[in-house]
């Protein structure tokens, strides 16, 4: 199979694998973890963060930051593609009891404007706004970067409004790796970040959240209440570690091959690719080839390629390291043949 669905679908690489079996434990809860302390400092350091804090999932992570930045009641502007509102079970509404603010962004970038101007004013009957969140890369945008200067501007505007600003930064390493910018140029414009180690990066489990020192104290409790206390839990924050080591510069093979994907699938009659491809997800619309999504998903199943429906006329592929270059011209020659 020729796996394209997720770039959370990779197994954890030999390296990993040893890594976990050797990880020096102890109980985290009591901070006593040396493995997942290592990961949390080394990831602190590299986002410009004083602190950082191992969670199980970017969910979890983007739900941490709401519930600590947050109170009940509250409003949180968000891109209306963004990942928080769209597909995380509304869970910001369902835990920390905030009102979502969608904003329809351009490529997933909000235009800093209309953020201003959806800030609520003090007024009995308004919600206070708490959050503005950011998604970089952008999933449903496919994978596209968000301009360094659109962060900086939103930032400012809330600062100058003493709104704190969280980043779902999932893939913020594929946003680095192809802006040529740091992760800490990235989070320098925003509090508190989020990045996946379970995507990209190639890890089996985990994310981590990061941000000022009071604010990864009152997430650490957040994070028990939520059941996420996970005592040895070394045994995955050491492949985390090695994800962040040793996974990080390889991503420009996934910008690469998602660009030759791109390239192939394109040039196909009846295939039309929807995003401008930036880093590893690749959009198409197969609603010329005589099949709808479900019905081409269906058909590529058939000859051993993964891909993800979308909406009915579209699909998604992602690229990662459990798929090579050679795979990737495999899977265009069989869609090729199956259209043609
Ligand atoms: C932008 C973004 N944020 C958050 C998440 C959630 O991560 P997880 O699947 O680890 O909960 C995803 C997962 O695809 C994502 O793409």
């Amino acid at each position: 199979m020729i796996d394209f669905r997720s770039d959370t679908v990779t197994k954890p690489t030999a390296t990993m694998r040893k890594a976990a079996y050797e990880a020096e434990v102890g109980d985290d809860v009591y901070k006593e973890d040396p493995s997942v302390n290592k990961l949390e400092e080394i990831a602190a350091e590299m986002l410009g963060k004083e602190g950082a804090l191992f969670v199980t999932s970017g969910t979890q992570g983007n739900q941490i930051a709401a519930l600590t930045h947050c109170k009940p009641g509250d409003e949180v502007i968000m891109e209306a593609n963004a990942h928080v509102y769209v597909y995380e079970a509304g869970a910001f509404s369902a835990l920390a009891g905030v009102q979502p603010r969608p904003i329809p962004g351009v490529r997933g970038a909000m235009d800093p404007f209309e953020v201003a101007s959806a800030i609520r004013a003090d007024d009995i009957h308004f919600p206070e706004t708490s959050l503005i969140c950011l998604e970089n890369t952008h999933n449903k945008a496919g994978g596209a970067v968000i301009p360094i200067d659109n962060m900086k501007a939103i930032y400012e505007i809330a600062n100058s409004n003493r709104i704190p600003v969280h980043l779902d930064g999932a893939r913020l390493f594929n946003a680095a790796v192809a802006s040529g910018k740091s992760v800490k140029d990235f989070a320098s414009y925003a509090d508190t970040v989020q990045f996946c180690l379970s995507k990209g990066l190639g890890a089996p489990v985990g994310s981590i959240i990061a941000g000022p020192s009071e604010f990864i104290q009152k997430a650490r409790k957040w994070r028990k209440r939520l059941g996420g206390g996970l005592r040895q839990s070394g045994m995955i924050a050491a492949p985390g570690l090695v994800a962040l080591q040793n996974n990080v510069d390889r991503l420009v093979e996934d910008h690469d091959n998602a660009k030759i994907l791109a390239n192939g699938l394109g040039n196909i009659n009846g295939i039309t690719i929807v995003n401008e491809v930036e880093t590893n997800i690749v959009i198409v619309d197969v609603s010329g080839t005589g099949y709808n999504a479900e019905q081409f998903v269906e058909e590529l199943r058939k000859k051993e390629i993964l891909v993800g429906g979308y909406s009915s006329e579209t699909v998604r592929f992602v690229t990662h390291y459990d798929v090579n270059v050679t795979q990737v011209k495999q899977a265009i020659e069989k869609i090729d043949n199956l259209i043609n």
